[in-house]
Parts: structure tokens; C-alpha cells; sequence
């Protein structure tokens, strides 16, 4: 009967999908996230390979345009940045994930959802991310001077510092942003990317 059924189904039905890859590039605040990227969307382009940035940060300009940053409220911006990272993915869209999700659940949601799924772990001393964090002037769409406000006592929400900040225990990539620029970093996770899903073509 169920064989019956999935003879029948249309052939829209039956078309392909789950095509398109997300990586999805993780680290503390002010690790790098949003520079690498924004270099990696710059250096795909040039392979002409295209992709789709979607960051935490613009998702939250919509979804929740108050952030308070609870445990609560960030179950739904991840779920809801994963959803539409499916969506896309299944439409033959690549998808770049700029978002800290700070806890390793976040990430292996993703990656139940989504069969084509990297993890790009950019490490950095906490200390290098706080200075970096203090001097960008450019935030990307991420609130300013957060470590400040935490170290402050005036932020209990900071990952890193009230919030934690648990790094995936099995990344596909890690690069450690204090010794390399966002040019090779960004190189390092496109390597990644045409190994896996590029090589046999
Ligand atoms: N190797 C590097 N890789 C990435 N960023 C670097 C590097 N060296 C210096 N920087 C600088 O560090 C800062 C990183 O800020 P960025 O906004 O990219 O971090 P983020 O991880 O997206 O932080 P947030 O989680 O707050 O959005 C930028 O000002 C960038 O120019
Ligand atoms: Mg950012």
C-alpha cells in the first residue's frame, strides 16, 4: 500500500532535494565569525560557488528586535535559523551560518536537519576576542562592547563570561583566529568545503 502511494506521488514530489551544504562557523564573541564569513561568501563568489550568509545577528534584527538573550529566547532564534538554513539547503541553496550558538545543542540540531552540515570552530583566547570585541568598529549587526558590559557585571547573558560557551567536541574544521588573518581562515574552511562537497565533481 505505502509503495502504492510513493509510486504515485508527483514527480515535484520526487525531485532531489537536500542539495545545497551549510557550514556553520561557531566561536565566542568577537572570535571572528562575522569578518571570516563575510571573506568566505567574497572567496566562494570568485570559485563562483554561491552561498547565503545568515547570521544570528540580522536574524535577531527581525525575530526578536529587543533581544534579552534568555535561554528561552535563544531556543527560538536558533530553531528558527535552522529552520530556514533547512529550507534553503533543501532548495539547493548554500547556506554560511554566522552564529555563536553558544550551546553545542544549537549546532547538532543543525546538523539532524541538515544532510550536507560542517562545523568551522573558529577558536580564539578569550582575551584576544575581548580586545578585538572592545576595538571593532564595525560589530555587524552584534551588539557593541558586550564583554565590557559583562566584565561589568552589567550583562549576565555574554557567552564566554555568564553564558557558557560550549565548543563542538568533533568540528569538521577548527582554526585558531589568533594566528592566522580572516583571509586564511576563510581560505582554510573553503578547502574544507570543495574537499567535501566539491572533490567528484
Ligand atoms: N584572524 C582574524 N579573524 C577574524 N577577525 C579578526 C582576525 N584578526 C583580527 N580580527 C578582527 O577581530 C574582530 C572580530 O569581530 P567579528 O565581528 O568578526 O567577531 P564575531 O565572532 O562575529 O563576534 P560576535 O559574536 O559579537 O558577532 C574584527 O574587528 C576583525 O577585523
Ligand atoms: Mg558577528
Amino acid at each position: 500500500m505505502i509503495l502504492h502511494f510513493a509510486a504515485d506521488k508527483p514527480r515535484w514530489k520526487r525531485l532531489k532535494l537536500h542539495d545545497g551544504w551549510c557550514v556553520w562557523i561557531t566561536g565566542l564573541p568577537g572570535s571572528g565569525k562575522s569578518t571570516v564569513a563575510e571573506t568566505l561568501i567574497k572567496f566562494l563568489l570568485q570559485r563562483g560557488i554561491r552561498a547565503q550568509l545568515l547570521s544570528s545577528d540580522e536574524l535577531r534584527k527581525v525575530l526578536t528586535p529587543k533581544p534579552t538573550y534568555s535561554l528561552e529566547e535563544r531556543d527560538i532564534v536558533y530553531a528558527t535559523l535552522v529552520y530556514i538554513a533547512k529550507l534553503l539547503t533543501k532548495n539547493d541553496v548554500n547556506v554560511v551560518i554566522d552564529a555563536t550558538g553558544n550551546l553545542r545543542r544549537y549546532r547538532d540540531h543543525a546538523r539532524s536537519q541538515i544532510p550536507k552540515f560542517m562545523e568551522a570552530y573558529l577558536e580564539c583566547p578569550i582575551e584576544i576576542c575581548i580586545e578585538r570585541e572592545s576595538r571593532r568598529v564595525d560589530t555587524r549587526q552584534a551588539p557593541q562592547q558586550i564583554y565590557k558590559k559583562a566584565l561589568e557585571g552589567k550583562a549576565p547573558t555574554v557567552p564566554g563570561i555568564g553564558q557558557p560557551y560550549e565548543p563542538p567536541l568533533n568540528p569538521e574544521i577548527a582554526i585558531n583566529t589568533a594566528e592566522c588573518t580572516p583571509e586564511q581562515a576563510a581560505q582554510k574552511i573553503i578547502e574544507a568545503i570543495l574537499e567535501k562537497w566539491y572533490a567528484k565533481i
